[in-house]
């Protein structure tokens, strides 16, 4: 943010990512007064979660502050600080208990604590703020590492957070209760207040556009891009955060795809938002061309206030052989801003074969034949039937490869007909009907497209054997310095993640910088120069370690400190910006919205000269415990693929910079990341878990993809063939890299699992071109199963130069772009 206007900017786009939960219309104010502030996020403010979806910023401006810089006058600024004094404490005793917990089981206490995050407390203080407003800034924190619980502080309110809640909203004539969180938060107790705003995790921002929206300056549009509702009522039927074996048991019902299904009302449904204003829509057209249904409607703004609104279009599919769920987004479109009075035409399109269902049996995708109907409306409940599409024939719409492996159980489905309505979108009335020829549908065969996989030739013969080993592995090298075993992160770019390895210098191949997100480019505030290397500077322990790391594991790592440094220099600085999460960007249901912050993004890898970045993450909200939900977009598939493909077309259009979409696939908890088995039917996968990342490759080509930490029916998903070549390219065309999550393969790490570590030697043969960060052990395992000497991995040279090739493809395609700047 370099200037009043970017912040004016950023702060409205972030605007859009909030969602009005209640709206009793004593909101947004008329300006400026006293305001008693009260709860975790008023001076603590989170604008992202912990871990590597964190984005270090030089200047942060709380809530508490961005309403005092406001002319707000701050009336609690007591309670604030009693607040946190009883933060600080709690925070002690909870770090005490981690580390006497590790002590106890002999390991690390970072590998217990690593995005472990604090419940909030209990507590008491007097509600003694003055003034006719008042706001409840509620805190929830999560991050990589660390599954959230169904408990008091985390999911659920604690008692006094309960109390305070309802005594304020009685208390004060307005009250509004703002949740400045990673993800669901359980509201049943507290669903009698009547203005709840979903503030979310914002970057940069979060503040200033609080106080925009608080004062009307620029107003919420957002939808929420999960279901929202009590916590014993989110599915059981599944597992979630087992060790070693978790099984999807709930097949494709995930989400709302579930609560609609079962007939279950949630507090707030997916896809719901409230406005300052109020729109109504009606629908002006409908047509089908081939199977591609456009329906045209004009919306309306008929309250008292400028705004935006959402239409989404959700469809019915007719049962048949296989079950269904009651519905499932096909399309949506958010209006521009609509004035007072004013309209808007748009159109949701989508073609039907969008919604085929995977038929395990025939390894296809296939459409039923019989009645699909298409409900139009505001939020997945606020539903009017539109029209029906009548198909005549079953229409095998795609043929695949069987890929993925296949589970120990049935998938779960209701008991009843999917059918189980929702009031006025169940009613069908007389619609219009479509009559879509089978046979007019496209289709596609995707089983054996194998010249896609050809790749692109370059001089091999110009690289030694020897080195084609460490050219698939990061940053390592045998004669690197002090403990030596472990890749390092950038040497060129301080506080990037990692970087390809520098023996391509030797071929006149620049190495490839990659820095983490996805809530912005993640890299050192402050660093130094050391001959033509550069190393961060100032406080160089990642946030979510700082509390759990110790020496020891400083030095396996190969970490210094910056004040252990033999040489020490100027430090210079690198000025990124935080963007809202993965979760903020989907619920403002806007392309355009993603698309500039990917924007944002680009803009800042231009400036320091990163490559690729480390995102966007993509992986399904399938249980609201999940602790990296933040980075993530949505529980729907559809929506989580539109959103992450805009990121990337806003950080792709700058020449030279990539994305590397994360973490492929299956990576729904961070409990054991790293032997965490997902065992998931190939119907689930294909419609629920792969899909998002299939929509991103066909829109929107990015550079790479990173492989996840679990393992996927019992292989590690850098370790399958059948995902990574079968799929990704040959079905898909996917013709960039393929990377490693980092340290997958497991390096120093300690141990004893039902599932061992990756393969390094098996990620090359499965088509993972590169192991990050790279290790001794990674260029070991390789030769090793080069030479034969593996029982288990037998590679061969062109497989290891296949992976070679690939970077070094995308290296030159990167280079030629930056150069062409
Ligand atoms: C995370 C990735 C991240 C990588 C590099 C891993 O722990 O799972 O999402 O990109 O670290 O920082």
């Amino acid at each position: 943010m370099e200037n009043k206007k970017d912040t004016d900017t950023l702060s409205k786009a972030a605007g859009e990512c909030m969602v009005l939960l209640k709206n009793s219309g004593d909101f947004p104010l008329n300006g400026t007064t006293e305001i008693a502030l009260y709860g975790g996020g008023a001076r603590r403010t989170l604008k992202g979660g912990t871990g590597s979806g964190d984005v270090d910023v030089k200047e942060f401006l709380s809530v508490e502050k961005a309403f005092a810089e406001a002319g707000f006058e701050i009336t609690t600024t007591n309670w604030l600080d009693s607040f946190d004094r009883i933060l600080d404490k709690a925070h002690q005793d909870f770090v005490s208990a981690i580390k006497e917990k590790a002590k106890e089981r002999g390991v690390p206490a970072f590998i217990i604590g690593m995005g472990a995050v604090m419940p909030q407390p209990e507590y008491n203080l007097p509600l003694d703020g003055k003034g006719d407003t008042a706001i409840y800034i509620l805190s929830r924190n999560s991050g990589e590492g660390s599954d959230r619980k169904f408990m008091e502080g985390d999911m659920k309110l604690t008692k006094s957070e309960i109390r305070d809640i309802l005594a304020l909203s009685k208390k004060h004539k307005k009250f509004m209760l703002v949740l400045n969180v990673c993800g669901v938060v359980d509201l049943e107790p507290v669903m009698e207040v009547d203005d709840i705003l979903v503030m979310s995790m914002l970057g940069s921002v979060s503040g200033y556009s609080l106080v925009d929206v608080i004062l009307g300056k620029c107003y919420p549009s957002g939808k929420l891009s999960s279901t929202w509702t009590k916590s014993n009522d989110y599915s059981q039927i599944g597992d979630f955060g087992n060790q070693d074996d978790t099984r999807y048991r709930e097949g494709i019902y995930v989400g709302y795809r579930y609560f609609d299904s079962i007939g279950k009302k949630p507090l707030f449904p997916f896809g719901y938002g409230l406005s300052y204003t109020n729109f109504s829509f009606e629908i002006t057209g409908i047509s089908n061309f081939g199977g591609e249904i456009t329906i045209s409607a004009i919306v309306r703004n008929i309250g008292k206030r400028a705004g935006k609104e959402v239409l989404q279009l959700y469809v019915s599919s007719p049962e048949g052989k296989m079950e269904k769920p009651y519905q499932e987004l096909a399309a949506f479109c958010k209006t521009g801003e609509i004035p007072v009075n004013g309209h808007e035409n748009v159109d949701l399109i989508f073609d039907l074969s969008e919604v085929s269902s995977y038929d395990e049996e025939r390894a296809s995708f296939i459409l039923e034949p019989g009645d699909y109907i298409l409900r139009i409306g505001t939020d997945s409940q606020e539903t009017k039937v539109c029209t029906i599409a009548r198909l005549d024939e079953e229409a095998i719409t795609c043929k695949t490869a069987e890929i993925g492996g296949t589970p120990d159980f049935k998938d779960w489905k209701p008991s009843s007909p999917a059918y189980s309505g929702h009031g006025e979108g169940n009613r069908i009335g007389d619609v219009p009907i479509l009559n879509i020829d089978a046979e007019s549908l496209q289709t596609s065969n995707n089983v054996a497209n194998d010249s896609i996989i050809e790749t692109k030739s370059h001089n091999e013969s110009d690289i030694d054997d020897e080195d084609l080993v460490y050219l698939c592995v990061g940053n390592y090298s045998d004669t690197q310095g002090g403990t030596g075993i472990l890749g390092s992160a950038s040497t060129s770019v301080a506080g990037a993640a990692g970087q390809t390895s520098s023996k391509y210098e030797k071929y006149g191949i620049t190495p490839l910088i990659m820095a983490d997100g996805p809530a912005g480019l993640r890299l050192s505030p402050k660093y130094r120069k050391e001959g033509d290397k550069v190393r961060p500077a100032g406080e160089i322990i990642p946030a979510a370690f700082r509390d759990f790391i110790d020496d020891k594991t400083l030095e396996l790592l190969g970490i210094k400190r910056d004040d252990e440094q033999e040489e020490t220099g100027p430090v210079f600085e690198q000025n990124c910006t935080a963007i809202p999460t993965g979760t903020a960007l989907a619920q403002s249901w806007n392309p355009e919205i993603c698309s500039f912050f990917g924007d944002l993004v680009g803009t800042e890898m231009e400036k320091y000269k990163v490559h690729l970045w480390l995102a966007p993450a993509m992986n399904i909200h399938r249980s609201p415990l999940c602790g990296r939900n933040f980075e993530y977009y949505s529980e729907d598939p559809l929506l989580s693929g539109i959103a992450a493909s805009a990121v990337i077309e806003g950080v792709q259009k700058h020449p030279g910079c990539k994305t590397v979409i994360k973490h492929f696939a299956c990576n729904n908890q961070e409990t054991n990341r790293f032997h965490s088995n997902s065992i998931v039917s190939q119907r689930a996968l294909r419609e629920i878990y792969l899909r998002p990342f299939e929509i991103c490759i066909k829109r929107a080509s990015p550079g790479a993809v990173m492989t996840s930490y679990n393992l996927l029916n019992g292989i590690h998903t850098c370790n399958r063939k059948d995902l990574l070549t079968d799929l990704l390219r040959k079905e898909w065309g996917f013709d960039g890299i393929v990377i490693t999550d980092w340290m997958v393969t497991g390096t120093g790490m300690p141990g004893n699992h039902k599932y061992p570590y990756a393969s390094a030697a098996g990620c090359i043969m499965a088509g993972n071109d590169l192991i990050m960060p790279g290790s001794r052990a990674d260029c070991e395992s390789i030769k090793k199963a080069l030479e034969g000497k593996d029982p288990e991995y037998k590679l061969t040279k062109s497989e290891l130069k296949t992976c070679v090739n690939r970077i070094v493809s995308l290296a030159a395609n990167i280079s030629e772009s930056f150069n062409r700047r």
